[in-house]
């Protein structure tokens, strides 16, 4: 028998989407809105905001939301499996083109969200920041070469990591600290 794994390296278009465990996902929306920009996916079905009708609810699905990225890719979160500890390291990486930095940080910023980095990995040309979301899920903002200040920025390994815990408000769209003022500062 041929080994097909050649032909399913073709079929594979790219990433749809990955999820993302959420205490509560319809909480969880705005926040995704302001950070990423992401919106709600609809099609002719209407919006994929699933598991919350009464009909739904009946056959047993749990609470998700399909959001769209401007590129294309979506984000899926998902009431389930929540409120584990995730094993250590898992996060999800968006990339930045190499002078969106300064931009993106004063974004996180504007909303209150903290952040680490940035910070640079041995024997790579990426440049990254750190961030999490309101449910501890963690996420990376990446720049793949180009960056212009590369030889300044220090190794993630050596980045100041401050505590990044939050809640999020989705009325004002803003971050809210969970921290103490003086430990925020
Ligand atoms: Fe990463």
């Amino acid at each position: 028998m041929a080994n097909a794994d050649h032909y399913v390296g073709q079929m594979i278009g790219r990433v749809e989407h990955f999820s993302i465990p959420c205490s509560d996902p319809e909480h969880s929306v705005s926040f995704y809105e302001a950070v990423l920009g992401a919106k709600v996916f609809e099609d002719e079905h209407g919006p994929h905001t699933f598991g919350i009708s009464e009909s739904d609810k009946a056959l047993g699905r749990p609470i998700h939301i399909f959001m769209q990225l401007e590129c294309g890719q979506r984000i899926e979160l998902l009431k389930l499996d929540t409120g584990r500890t995730q094993p250590a390291g898992t996060h999800h990486g968006f990339q930045i083109g190499p002078n969106d930095l300064p931009a993106i940080m004063a974004h996180l910023d504007s909303l209150g969200v903290p952040f680490w980095g940035p910070g640079r990995h041995k024997g790579t040309n990426a440049v990254s920041i750190y961030w999490k979301d309101p449910d501890n899920n963690q996420f990376e903002f990446v720049i793949l070469g180009g960056y212009p200040d590369f030889d300044n920025v220090p190794l993630s390994q050596h980045m100041a990591k401050p505590p990044i815990d939050f809640r999020w408000d989705a009325e004002q769209r803003r971050a809210i600290s969970n921290l103490a003022p003086a430990e925020a500062a």
